[in-house]
């Protein structure tokens, strides 16, 4: 199952959700794939990586992808001559070059054993100018389906959970992970204003969703995308909440009022042990205790415990019920 934990509003708590639902997932014996989309690159330094190359982040799987596509279209015309774009040899050498790497090049190695990681750099904060550029070249491309395309060549059996953790915005990024996802975990802080550009982005979000489906509805299918788009679950994550604040507590209602049982029934909560995390660039589930006081250290670690045992319920509901629709029973 593959999770994208998105939102458009910054530092509502994204890539600490991610991260910590990555380590508790790994915990509980998963094997874990993060894939970090945001050229701010936190989640890839907060799991020790920091010489990361731009070829070998999203960007990459998207040039990868770009010269699997051309290809591929220009295969189906009986005369090359006819076929109106690119193939991969006409594309700009950069994109050939980090297009020839192999699957497996893009997949690095934590220090878990069970968490690997395709990172990202600030280098790549290019990837949304490029992609642009790369649209105009060839116009038949479903650029939008080049990371769902690129996993769906994963082994099935090389991971249990992938989680992606969305840059602060929708651009062709988080739209390729929106589409590359089968769940979409919302995080949003308890503010009146983190609420109101929730609910912004979720709209939003269903209209390009939506725009992308009408317009390449004729192209979609043999690109290997299931038009329209449609997510397992979305869930919407409180997270840096405080229980004894009586404004987070009406937030709390109010995102229920309107969001019902997508909302998450254990948000995560404000804690000084996250704080600390950044201080030692470890998470709660791999600090020393005795860096704070313990009571600290339990109260975090417990919030995001019951933050994974919903996830991972959701998670696994979903995968019941893909499995139902594809078998034919849903
Ligand atoms: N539960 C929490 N308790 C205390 N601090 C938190 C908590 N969650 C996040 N923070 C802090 O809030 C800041 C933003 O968190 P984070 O980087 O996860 O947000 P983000 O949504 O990924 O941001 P961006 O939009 O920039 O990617 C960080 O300094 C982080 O340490
Ligand atoms: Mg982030």
């Amino acid at each position: 199952m593959r999770v994208a934990v998105s939102n458009f509003k910054g530092g509502v708590g994204k890539t600490v959700v991610a991260q910590h639902l990555a380590n508790a997932a790994a915990l509980d014996g998963y094997r874990v794939l993060v894939v970090d989309f945001d050229p701010q690159a936190t989640l890839t330094h907060s799991m020790g990586l920091v010489d990361v190359k731009e070829w070998n982040t999203v960007w990459g799987i998207m040039c990868r992808d770009l010269c699997k596509e051309s290809d591929r279209i220009m295969a189906t015309y009986d005369d090359p001559d006819d076929c109106p774009y690119p193939a991969s040899d006409e594309l700009p050498e950069d994109v050939q070059s980090t297009g020839s790497q192999r699957v497996q090049d893009f997949i690095q190695k934590t220090c878990w054993p069970t968490i690997d990681i395709i990172p990202s750099c600030a280098n790549a904060a290019f990837v949304e100018f490029a992609s642009a550029q790369y649209r105009a070249l060839h116009q038949a491309w479903s650029f939008f389906g080049c990371v769902a395309r690129y996993l769906d060549e994963l082994p099935d059996d090389q991971y249990d959970i992938i989680i992606f953790d969305c840059p602060p915005a929708i651009g062709y990024q988080s739209l390729s992970a929106a589409f590359a996802a089968d769940i979409l975990y919302v995080p949003s802080g308890p503010d009146y204003w983190e609420y109101d550009s929730t609910t912004s982005f979720l709209g939003q979000l269903g209209d390009a969703l939506e725009d992308i489906s009408t317009g390449f509805k004729g192209l979609s299918a043999d690109a290997g995308i299931d038009l329209p788009k449609r997510f397992l679950d979305v869930r919407l994550l409180m997270t840096k909440y405080e229980t004894s604040n009586p404004l987070h507590n009406a937030m709390m209602d109010a995102f229920k009022n309107v969001f019902g049982a997508n909302v998450c029934q254990s948000p995560v909560e404000m804690t000084r042990a996250v704080e600390q995390s950044g201080r030692f660039q470890n998470s709660v589930y791999e600090q020393d205790y005795r860096q704070m006081t313990r009571e600290t250290w339990k109260r975090a670690r417990q919030s995001f415990d019951l933050a994974y045992v919903e996830f991972i319920d959701v998670v696994k509901t979903a995968w019941k019920n893909n499995t139902d629709i594809m078998e034919g029973k849903k």
